[in-house]
């Protein structure tokens, strides 16, 4: 089965699984009495989402959930991208990302929030993402060309 649709299956009750798991799931044999410090599930859910191919089906929990890997100027964050653009852009991103959003070893990047497509962008760019061929590819682009790349993605899928 495709990762991402095994995610979405359960994400929306990720939060009350990850708070007592015996409340959502009938005869669990999981050895887990459930996380009741709020935070420590932000914790939880926030490293799922940074391993997930698909971050936007886990959901967040505030207030801890976005990991803080990477701040933005709100000017940064506000750039309005020019999907057209992104599509001429995408083409040296899509020799290894599939651009239907299969997963085959490279993480989908079709149908995400834009906000998280450009902090992932930029994490990569600052190199506090570790992924040498991802820094490059993001150190090579500009603001406006990041914007423009989340604007054409997040809206296929
Ligand atoms: C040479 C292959 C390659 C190319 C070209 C490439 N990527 Fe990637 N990309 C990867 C790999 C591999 C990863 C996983 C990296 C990691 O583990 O952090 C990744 C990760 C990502 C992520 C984060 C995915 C996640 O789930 O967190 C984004 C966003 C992304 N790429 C966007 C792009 C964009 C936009 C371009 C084009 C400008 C591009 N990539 C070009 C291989 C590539």
């Amino acid at each position: 089965m495709h990762a991402a649709t095994a995610w979405s299956g359960i994400s929306k009750h990720l939060d009350t699984y990850l708070t007592n798991p015996k409340l959502l799931v009938s005869g669990t044999n999981m050895e887990f009495d459930g996380i009741e410090v709020a935070a420590d599930r932000g914790d939880v859910l926030a490293y799922l989402r940074q391993y997930s191919s698909s971050p936007q089906d886990i959901p967040e929990a505030s207030p801890t959930a976005r990991p803080v890997e990477v701040s933005l100027s709100p000017e940064v964050m506000e750039i309005v991208g020019d999907p057209a653009y992104g599509e001429y852009l995408s083409n040296e991103c899509t020799t290894c990302h599939q651009s239907d959003g299969d997963y085959d070893g490279i993480p989908a990047i079709v149908g995400w929030y834009e906000e998280d497509f450009v902090l992932a962008m930029h994490a990569y760019k600052q190199k506090l993402r570790p992924h040498p061929v991802m820094q490059m590819m993001a150190g090579r682009l500009s603001d406006e060309e990041i914007a423009a790349l989340a604007a054409y993605f997040g809206n296929l899928d």
